[in-house]
């Protein structure tokens, strides 16, 4: 494979870039720590390439204002030329994979599954395109989003972030997703995440982070298929994904992750790293890094030790563990993405457009997810005419989840796990609260204790379950933690 630092097509910008930066300046692009764990003097020292929000790491009053200040300091911060430093704008990432979702008052749309269901792809771009200006409303400028996982195993804790078990439906959302997310890498756009790469929704039992052992083929037919659009799409960024392929993790998998994605698809954004997905690689930290980078792995999602993963790299890379030329690659691919999104170009967050025109659950907004969510609903059967349901009848409205704006919401939802009750759901109308709007006769009983024959002509029972999120869901699974800290792992409320 030609050694694609020295690809023509870069621009001189980049290459130049490049050439001026020191090595401590090279490896600090290749980490994405999360908030939680750096200062923005850590930015200035270290010299980081992102950063990002993991599910509910969210500051101050996580108020859109919150947002745009945390990410001017980080980017003044990354801006900073002081002892010959070459100034590199940071990128900021979120988990805005239903809506800016994380974020109190953001339009939260259906998760993945249900907008299966709907069968829409130009939905599917409308949203992208709401969801996007809402991610910018906060300063932020890359989600990892969409999610093309084929989920094939629904025990999978995760199968609601997959759009469907068909892949030609997954592709056809994927790059139309893609598009609503990045449009022309102009003012409304945000950089966007195909994930995970390759094979999570094909795990063996469905169990998060297993093992996918099936033939080439089948890998390609099914789980590598709905990629083709998006990279054609011209998604910027792809995540490794944590699961394995015949035996061998996707995040040291060169096979995949460099060959395949890279050489054969012609890939020219650059791969990150799951959370701490580089841990699972070797026992030894200093290994896994290097399975990893030198796998094809441009960035670095280190959610706290990434003082250890500095300092394994700058060893690993002196003694020839990690060729230089795969560093300078990895480098020039992420620069090249900050380029192609004009990033070197936009003022810092709070000076950019929708910092100014905050647009988070914006009616026009909204209006989208209502449809959204009627092209989701799916009508199993309808015996003895009971539906329509006649809006005068004396409806009976029962089930813990009939009032609950949290659970109708699902994960990755203002925390990782999801919130529970209508606290934290701003602007959302629960079950209850849309049939209580339209039927003036309709009764709540959360525990269907009302229930009375000669009082109610008919019942409405709402069955859903507590949010969650990963392994947390996966039947029997647990998420495995890598060296750092984890996020809350507990639904909030
Ligand atoms: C998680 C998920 C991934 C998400 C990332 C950042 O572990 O696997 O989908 O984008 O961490 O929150």
């Amino acid at each position: 494979m030609k050694d694609s630092t020295q690809d023509d097509t870069t621009p001189a910008r980049v290459m130049d870039l490049l050439a001026r930066m020191s090595l401590d300046q090279k490896l600090g692009q290749m980490l994405q720590p999360e908030r939680l764990s750096v200062t923005p003097d850590d930015v200035r020292a270290h010299h980081f390439g992102s950063i990002l929000s993991g599910g509910g790491s969210t500051p101050g009053e996580n108020r859109p204002t919150d947002w745009v200040a945390m990410n001017d300091a980080y980017w003044a911060a990354s801006m900073s030329d002081e002892e010959g430093r070459v100034p590199i704008p940071l990128l900021y990432g979120v988990d805005a994979i239903h809506g800016n979702a994380n974020v109190l008052g953001a339009t939260v749309f259906p998760h993945n599954i249900g907008l299966g269901a709907a069968n829409d792809p130009d939905l599917l771009q409308r949203i992208a395109e709401a969801t996007a200006k809402e991610i910018l409303s906060t300063g932020v400028e890359w989600t990892f989003a969409p999610t093309l996982a084929v989920a094939r195993d629904i025990r999978w804790g995760r199968t609601y972030e997959s759009y469907s078990e068909d892949p030609a439906l997954v592709a056809s959302y994927a790059g139309r997703f893609v598009r609503g997310l990045q449009g022309d890498l102009g003012r409304d756009g945000v950089v966007a995440c195909a994930k995970h790469w390759v094979g999570d929704g094909g795990t063996r039992d469905g169990f998060d982070q297993g093992e996918t052992d099936i033939p080439e083929r089948e890998l390609v037919e099914t789980h590598i298929a709905p990629y083709l659009p998006a990279l054609a799409e011209g998604v910027l960024t792809v995540m490794a994904s944590f699961n394995s392929w015949n035996g061998v993790k996707c995040h040291g998998h060169r096979y995949l992750l460099t060959d395949v994605l890279k050489a054969q698809l012609g890939f020219a954004g650059f791969v990150i790293s799951d959370w701490d997905g580089v841990d699972y690689l070797d026992a030894d930290y200093a290994t896994a890094i290097a399975k990893a980078v030198n796998a094809g792995v441009d960035m670095l999602m280190v959610s706290v030790e990434w003082r250890a993963c500095l300092e394994h790299l700058k060893r690993l890379v002196s003694d020839g563990t990690i060729p230089l030329t795969r560093i300078d690659d990895a480098v020039r691919r992420i620069l090249l993405v900050k380029h192609r999104y004009g990033l070197f170009e936009r003022p810092r967050p709070g000076k950019r457009y929708w910092s100014r025109h905050n647009v988070l659950g914006a009616p026009e907004h909204r209006a989208i997810a209502r449809e959204a969510v009627r092209k989701s609903l799916v009508l199993l059967k309808n015996e003895g005419g009971v539906l329509p349901i006649d809006k005068g009848a004396r409806i009976l409205v029962a089930g813990r989840n009939a009032d609950n704006r949290g659970h109708q919401c699902g994960g990755f939802t203002v925390a990782w796990q999801g919130a529970s009750g209508n606290d934290f759901i701003h602007g959302g109308t629960s079950i209850w609260e849309g049939i209580r709007e339209v039927a003036p006769q309709a009764e709540l009983s959360v525990d269907g204790s009302a229930a009375e024959a000669g009082s109610h002509d008919v019942a409405i029972v709402v069955i859903g379950e507590r949010p969650y999120a990963e392994g947390m869901g996966t039947c029997g699974g647990r998420r495995r933690r890598g060296r750092g800290q984890g996020r809350g792992g507990s639904t909030i409320g």
